[in-house]
C-alpha cells in the first residue's frame, strides 16, 4: 500500500527541490491503492502544486475524506474540486459546518471553520456523506466516524472546543492496523484502541499523520510516547500538528519505527 503526503507543514524531501514542492500549515495524504485523497491543507495552492509534481490528476481521487473541520485540513476543498470535472464521493463528519474557533497568540478567536457551503460542494456535483458512525470505504478500509474518547484525553490545543468531527482513516493490513489521522485531536490512545474496536485488529502496523503534541506538556507527551511504544508499530510518522519537538520526542522513543514526514513523503506499506 502506498501512501504520499501532499500537504504538511514541513518540507523534508531533497526532492522538494527538483520537483517544486511548497508546504504550507496543514495536512494532506493520498491513499494510492484506494484512490482516496484525505484532507486537503490550508489553501489549495500547496495540494494541487504538489500533486501535479508528484504525477497525481486531479481527477484521480475516488474519494475525498475529511479528518475534521478545521481550514488547515479543508482549506483546499474548493481548489481541488474546480481542478476536476468528475463528481467525487465526500465522506466528512454530520458537524462539518458548524462554526469552529481557536484562540491566537494574542488571545483573540480566530475563525477556523470551513470557507464553503453544502450547496457550494452540491453545484460541485459532490456526493457528501455525512456521518457519525464508522463508514465503510471498503471491508479494509474505515472511515473511523466520531472516535470515541474513553481510553486517554483530546488533544484539543488552542481550539475551544473538543473537535467531535475528529476522524481517522483505518485500513486493515495483512500486518495490523494502519491509522491515517489529520490533527489527531480524539487523542492518540482513542483513536488507535477505537481502530481496534472499529476493526477487530488487535496490533498496530502503522500511524501516520498529525498527533497534534503541540502545545501538550512534556508529561503527556511521555504517556503517548510510552503507550505507542508499548504497541510497538512499525512505522510511526508524527507530522504537521504533532510540532517540531513532538516529532523529536517520537524520534527518541520510537527509533526504529520512526520516520520524517513532509510534503513528498512516500510510504510504502
Ligand atoms: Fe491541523
Ligand atoms: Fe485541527
Amino acid at each position: 500500500m502506498k501512501i504520499t503526503i501532499l500537504v504538511d507543514n514541513y518540507a523534508t524531501q531533497l526532492s522538494s527541490l527538483s520537483k517544486r514542492l511548497l508546504s504550507e500549515w496543514g495536512f494532506a495524504a493520498y491513499i494510492h491503492d484506494y484512490r482516496i485523497l484525505y484532507d486537503t491543507g490550508l489553501t489549495g495552492t500547496a495540494l494541487l502544486n504538489n500533486m501535479k509534481a508528484l504525477g497525481i490528476d486531479p481527477n484521480e481521487p475516488e474519494y475525498l475524506v475529511i479528518s475534521h473541520r478545521h481550514i488547515d485540513h479543508t482549506g483546499g476543498v474548493k481548489a481541488f474540486l474546480n481542478a476536476r470535472t468528475k463528481p467525487i464521493k465526500m465522506i466528512a463528519h454530520m458537524n462539518l459546518f458548524t462554526k469552529a474557533y481557536a484562540t491566537g497568540e494574542s488571545g483573540k478567536l480566530e475563525d477556523i471553520s470551513v470557507d464553503f457551503t453544502r450547496e457550494y460542494l452540491e453545484s460541485k456535483g459532490v456526493n457528501l456523506i455525512l456521518v457519525r458512525e464508522p463508514y465503510k470505504i471498503t471491508n479494509g478500509v474505515i472511515v473511523s466516524g466520531g472516535i470515541l474518547r474513553k481510553w486517554g484525553p483530546s488533544h484539543t490545543g488552542a481550539v475551544t472546543d473538543e473537535v467531535p468531527d475528529d476522524m481517522a482513516l483505518y485500513v486493515k493490513h495483512q500486518n495490523g492496523l494502519i491509522v491515517i489521522t489529520g490533527c489527531g485531536h480524539s487523542g492518540v490512545e482513542n483513536i488507535v484502541e477505537y481502530g481496534f474496536q472499529v476493526t477487530g485488529l488487535n496490533k498496530l502496523y502503522a500511524i501516520i499523520g498529525g498527533l497534534h503534541f503541540m502545545g501538550l506538556p512534556d508529561e503527556r507527551i511521555k504517556q503517548v510516547t510510552d503507550y505507542l511504544v508499548g504497541k510497538s508499530p512499525s512505522v510511526v510518522v508524527g507530522t504537521h500538528c504533532t510540532g517540531i519537538l513532538g516529532i523529536a520526542a517520537l524520534r527518541n522513543a520510537l527509533p526504529g519505527a520512526f520516520r520524517l514526514g513532509g510534503v513528498g513523503a512516500i510510504f510504502e506499506l
